[in-house]
Order: C-alpha cells, then sequence, then structure tokens
C-alpha cells in the first residue's frame, strides 16, 4: 500500500524554534508509518497582487507540495494570541485559485493543529484562530486530539532543545489519530 504524505507547516522561522523541534518530535515518532516532511517557505513573498500571476516560482513549489499530500500538519506559534503573520502569508498564497479550471488546493485537506509556547495558553487561541481559518478553506480539521504544550522553558534540557518526554503520550496520541484520520 502506498505511504501517505503528510507535509508539516511550522509557522516559525526561528533557527530554534520550539515548534519546529515538535515537528520534528512527530516526524521521529511517525517513523515510516508515513512520509512526513517539514515545508520550507522562506522564500515565499509578501502576498501582494501586483506578483500574483504568474505565480512566484516559490509559490509554484510548495502549492505542489501542498497538492501532492494526503494531510498538513500545522505547527503554530501563538503571536498576540494569533498565528504569526508569516503563516497567515502562506495560508493567504495557498488560498488563491492557480486557474479556472483547478480547484482551491486546500479544500478537503484533511489538518491537524499542535503548538507550544512558552506561556500559558499553550497556543490554544492561536489555535482557535487557525481554525476559524482552516475552516474558510475549507479545510477537514481534526478537532480531537489537539496538542497544546503550555511552559516551554520549564522543559528545556540543555540549551533550547525542549524534553518532549513528559509529553510524549500526547504526542503518540495525535500522532496515531492524524494517521486514521486522513485514512477516511
Ligand atoms: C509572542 N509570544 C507569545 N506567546 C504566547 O503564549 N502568547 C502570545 O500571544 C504571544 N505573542 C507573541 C508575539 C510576538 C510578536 C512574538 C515574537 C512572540 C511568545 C512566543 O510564543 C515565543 O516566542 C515562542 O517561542 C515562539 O515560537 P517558536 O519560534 O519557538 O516556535
Amino acid at each position: 500500500m502506498k505511504k501517505s504524505k503528510i507535509t508539516a507547516i511550522v509557522g516559525s522561522l526561528r533557527k530554534d524554534s520550539y515548534n519546529r523541534q515538535l515537528a520534528l518530535a512527530i516526524k521521529e515518532i511517525i517513523g515510516d508509518r508515513a512520509e512526513f516532511e517539514l515545508l520550507d517557505y522562506t522564500d515565499v513573498p509578501f502576498m501582494n497582487q501586483d506578483i500574483e500571476f504568474p505565480a512566484p516560482e516559490s509559490v509554484k513549489r510548495v502549492r505542489e507540495t501542498i497538492k501532492a499530500s494526503d494531510g498538513i500538519w500545522f505547527f503554530t506559534p501563538e503571536y498576540n494570541h494569533s498565528v504569526p503573520g508569516v503563516l497567515k502569508n502562506l495560508i493567504d498564497w495557498l488560498s488563491r485559485p492557480i486557474s479556472e479550471s483547478e480547484p482551491a488546493i486546500l479544500s478537503e485537506k484533511p489538518a491537524a493543529i499542535s503548538g507550544i509556547t512558552p506561556g500559558m495558553s499553550g497556543t490554544a487561541m492561536a489555535q482557535d484562530y487557525l481554525v476559524m481559518l482552516l475552516s474558510f478553506m475549507n479545510m477537514r480539521i481534526m478537532n480531537r486530539p489537539r496538542l497544546t504544550i503550555p511552559h516551554a522553558m520549564k522543559q528545556l534540557k540543555e540549551g533550547d532543545t525542549v524534553d518532549f518526554g513528559p509529553n510524549m503520550e500526547h504526542l503518540k496520541k495525535q500522532a496515531d489519530a492524524f494517521l486514521k484520520f486522513i485514512e477516511k
């Protein structure tokens, strides 16, 4: 049987991003049960309708990756109780039609949402905002379980490395659930 392909979108460009670390921990948990790759979208420009058609090469590349994915897993930081601008900008690009004949590429794609923050919210408010946005994209969102990890600073090992050990059970539960969810 062909392996499912999951694309991880991390809403942080920070080198030591806790959300990137979380995505990499999930990649390890998923192992060979699915293809799981982090999307590199650092070269996607700000949405500007003056450059929308023809789409920039970077936008074409991320669209192709999304189209070929069976599921999209969002790992979002919380910025001012919402999602970071870079993530909103990427979603704005992905929301636009490629041509009159091609359907919206996010429509009906399965989506999972996770996030980690040094704050108390565990990114819950950013996630609620993301649910609203992805619903408008007509994505098929896995609302349970969602993963919210608060107090990242209390879970650091050496340097800026997060120890996901205490949350491992929740990480595994969400990974198992999403693998089932994308098969439906
Ligand atoms: C933050 N941060 C933050 N944290 C939080 O829990 N709630 C919030 O509303 C905000 N707001 C916010 C705004 C801006 C502009 C920045 C730069 C940061 C802190 C943020 O969660 C923290 O820096 C995380 O470490 C960011 O995620 P990554 O980069 O570690 O994945």
